[in-house]
């Protein structure tokens, strides 16, 4: 585990997103797998920005992300495949086939799941996969439970993750009740994983994702068995662990 300290969150998103873009400047085909959420918001934005000054070029690159709520059309402002769109792909030259989201209107998950570990198999698998930690130690939408689950699936979502989510909705009746995510046999066999951590309220989470023990109760801390993991953090998510 390769272990780097941003000063903070510009410092993160700056250094994550060079990562980011030598792995596309010296692969231009790179599968990548893509997270949304609040952290990586400041690395979507430098690669924009890189793009539009001609330092890195997305025309030859796949993604697929991590995980979709089940029920939310894509035009819903609170889906994940319109968060990649408004932060990411909307931005940059990657064509527009080239991007994947699990499909939450899909009404068969064994379906969706299955087809889209299939199609990152097909396409030589991931290159690299970004990751955003949860407060509890998830990664992607794996909480933590009493197994590893493998491969891609699909999830009820956990009443504080429901109650949490309410705030972006006109009322908690709108908030999905299921995602699709990937599992986490599917993240760990990503050639190299990329995860961001910003703030001292993810310090005790990360804290167990670095020297806890390996626990499906802590999902994250299963990234200790992965042979090539960059985790860049911020100085204060660092507070709580021997790394600073
Ligand atoms: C996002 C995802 C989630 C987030 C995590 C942290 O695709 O799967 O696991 O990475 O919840 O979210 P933020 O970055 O908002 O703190």
């Amino acid at each position: 585990m390769r272990i780097i300290a941003a000063n903070d969150y510009e410092d993160m998103s700056k250094k994550a997103a060079a990562i980011l873009m030598a792995q596309v400047v010296t692969k231009p085909d790179s599968i990548l797998g893509l997270a949304t959420g609040s952290t990586p918001i400041g690395l979507y934005k430098n690669l924009i920005r890189w793009y539009e000054e001609g330092l890195v070029d997305f025309s030859r690159v796949r993604t697929w992300n991590l995980d979709e709520y089940r029920g939310l059309p894509r035009d819903n402002d609170q889906s994940y495949y319109y968060f990649m769109h408004e932060n990411l792909f909307d931005h940059i030259n990657l064509p527009k086939e080239a991007s994947h989201v699990l499909n939450g209107m899909n009404p068969d998950p064994e379906a969706e799941c299955a087809s889209y570990d299939a199609a990152i198999d097909a396409a030589g698998g991931l290159d690299i996969q970004l990751l955003g930690l949860g407060h509890d130690g998830h990664i992607a939408f794996n909480e933590p439970q009493d197994d590893f689950p493998a491969g891609t699936h699909c999830v009820d979502l956990n009443p504080i993750t429901i109650e949490a989510n309410a705030r972006f909705f006109a009322s908690r009746d709108e908030v999905p009740r299921q995602a699709y995510t990937m599992g986490i046999g599917s993240i760990m066999k990503a050639r190299r994983i990329l995860m961001v951590v910003s703030g001292a309220d993810k310090a005790q989470a990360l804290k167990q994702v670095i020297e806890g023990p390996v626990t499906p109760q802590v999902p994250g801390s299963i990234l200790r068995f992965h042979p090539d993991v960059t985790i860049v953090a911020t100085k204060d998510a660092l507070g709580a662990t021997g790394a600073k």
